[in-house]
């Protein structure tokens, strides 16, 4: 197969990849971009969550994505989310409400809510339950997750 050009802004950042064109977007960012915070934890089916990021403002599983589709696209990553060496509301919270066991969900699921909060930033717990809706942790029951996203609302509401 031929391989194609695609000009991606990650985390605020022009990158240009040549890649195949049956990559997805997961695996051009974690094997030509090297950001591996994107994870695969049921084969690229769309079933879990692990590996959703960001795509024009709108949380998407990466894995259902071809790279060449997100062409010309902004996309955020969780390596982009901490600035000025501290973490993002998201991530602060997710560690001090015990969010994060395996943390093997845990970067699909802040950017998960981070697009909630993105778009909604006083969300209720129904509406934080369904923007998870597609993340599954094996861990945590969700009640930490939860109370976690609850907590950064908060706290990014004092800076607004
Ligand atoms: Fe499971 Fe993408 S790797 S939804
Ligand atoms: Fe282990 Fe979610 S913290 S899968």
């Amino acid at each position: 197969m031929k391989p194609i050009t695609v000009t991606l802004i990650v985390n605020e950042q022009p990158r240009t990849i040549t890649t195949e064109p049956n990559r997805t977007l997961l695996y051009a960012l974690r094997d030509d971009l090297g950001l591996y915070g994107a994870k695969d934890a049921c084969g690229g089916e769309g079933e879990c969550g692990a590996c959703t990021v960001i795509l024009d403002g709108e949380p998407v599983n990466s894995c259902l994505v071809l790279a060449g589709q997100a062409d010309g696209c902004h996309v955020e990553t969780i390596e982009g989310l901490a600035a000025g060496g501290q973490l993002h509301p998201l991530q602060r919270a997710f560690v001090e409400t015990g969010a994060v066991q395996c943390g093997f969900c845990t970067p699909g699921a802040i950017l998960a809510a981070k697009a909630l909060l993105d778009r909604l930033p006083d969300p209720t717990d129904d509406q934080i339950r369904e923007a998870l809706s597609g993340n599954l942790c094996r861990c945590t029951g969700y009640t930490k997750m939860i109370a976690a996203v609850r907590r950064a609302a908060e706290d990014m509401s004092h800076v607004r």
